[in-house]
């Protein structure tokens, strides 16, 4: 049995299609990184698999439970950690965790250890007694992780856990979600960041409300064919136009941050030997703009 499962999970708002035929299978106990741009339905889609939006078409199910039917026991379930963490500001770090313990219906026993443990989680256990509104970023972003899984769920939506906070407080971050993945665990973040995405089980990629693909990094990175080349560029637009004056053919080219990115046949390697070109194995990166292009050929033809 999958941890999540949909089918053609679809959601509209008014005539605009925002999660379009999504159909997932996430394993028990893995790391599952949901990517796109914004505005491309990764929260809708987080949003309908915590019962917070209802479906407009197609089906899911969350450990065998059924998300139109059986939304109270699924909720029981999981742990959801939303875009604009819901903490109380004017709270203190132990009052929002007691809060979110009495909405999960913790008995007084079992409350007591889970909010000490959460606090040793986010390393807050010096700071109960601090106001919400004083932690930075990364310790906010700990403490709604507590605050989410105090009743041990053994699924855990992430939406974008860690916008706009530090690398170190990234790194610890995933630290945890390594932790609670390996105790089993199943884990759904999204994130902007290709870094994050690289440690993930699998990968979904989702562009304007469509899963264009759906694998695990090493096997997106295969299907990637030809051989991919790195050239520095002083100005990476300006040596985009020049090849494109030059009408050489390239199976894709793009801009890379100070370098630029071509995709080409191995017999055409020839061609380019008076560039300064390194040969490189494609980063997440390249497999993104790989798809994305591909769905945008597929949509305009
Ligand atoms: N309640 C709503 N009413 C109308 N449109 C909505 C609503 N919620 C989301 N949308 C639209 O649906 C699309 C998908 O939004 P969603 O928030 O799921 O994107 P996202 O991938 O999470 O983006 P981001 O990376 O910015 O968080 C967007 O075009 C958004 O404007
Ligand atoms: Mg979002």
């Amino acid at each position: 049995m999958y941890a999540v499962e949909t089918k053609n999970l679809t959601r509209k708002f008014g005539s605009f299609i925002a999660v379009n035929n999504v159909s997932l299978a996430i394993k028990p106990g893995s790391i599952y990184g949901f990517l796109g741009p914004n505005g491309s339905g990764k929260s809708t889609t987080i949003k309908m698999l915590c019962g917070i939006l209802e479906l407009t078409s197609g089906s899911g199910s969350i450990l065998g439970l059924d998300l139109a039917r059986d939304g109270e026991a699924i909720k029981r379930k999981i742990g959801y950690m939303s875009q604009k963490f819901s903490l109380y500001d004017d709270l203190t770090v132990k009052e929002n965790l007691e809060f979110y313990a009495g909405m999960y219906e913790l008995h007084s026993a079992e409350k007591k250890i889970r909010m000490e443990e959460m606090l040793e989680m986010a390393g807050l256990q010096n700071r109960r007694n601090e106001l919400t509104v004083n932690l930075s970023g990364g310790w906010k972003q700990r403490l709604a992780l507590g605050c989410s899984i105090l009743h041990k769920p053994p699924i855990l939506f992430l939406d974008e856990p860690t916008g706009g906070v530090d690398p170190k407080s990234r790194r610890l971050f995933w630290d945890i979600i390594y932790q609670l993945a390996v105790a089993g665990t199943t884990v759904m973040v999204t994130t902007h960041f290709m870094d994050e995405a690289e440690h993930c089980d699998e990968i979904g990629f989702i562009y304007n409300g469509n899963l264009i693909a759906n694998d695990t990094p090493a096997n997106l990175k295969k299907k990637i064919t030809g051989v991919l080349l790195e050239i520095p560029a002083d100005n990476p637009m300006e040596m985009l136009q020049s090849f494109m004056e030059k009408k050489i053919s390239v199976l894709d080219i793009y801009p890379y941050g100070t370098s630029i990115h071509v995709l080409i046949l191995v017999e055409q390697l020839e061609e380019f030997a008076h560039y300064n070109y390194k040969i490189i194995p494609p980063s997440l990166e390249d497999v993104f703009v790989h798809y994305v292009k591909s769905k945008r050929k597929e949509l305009s033809k």
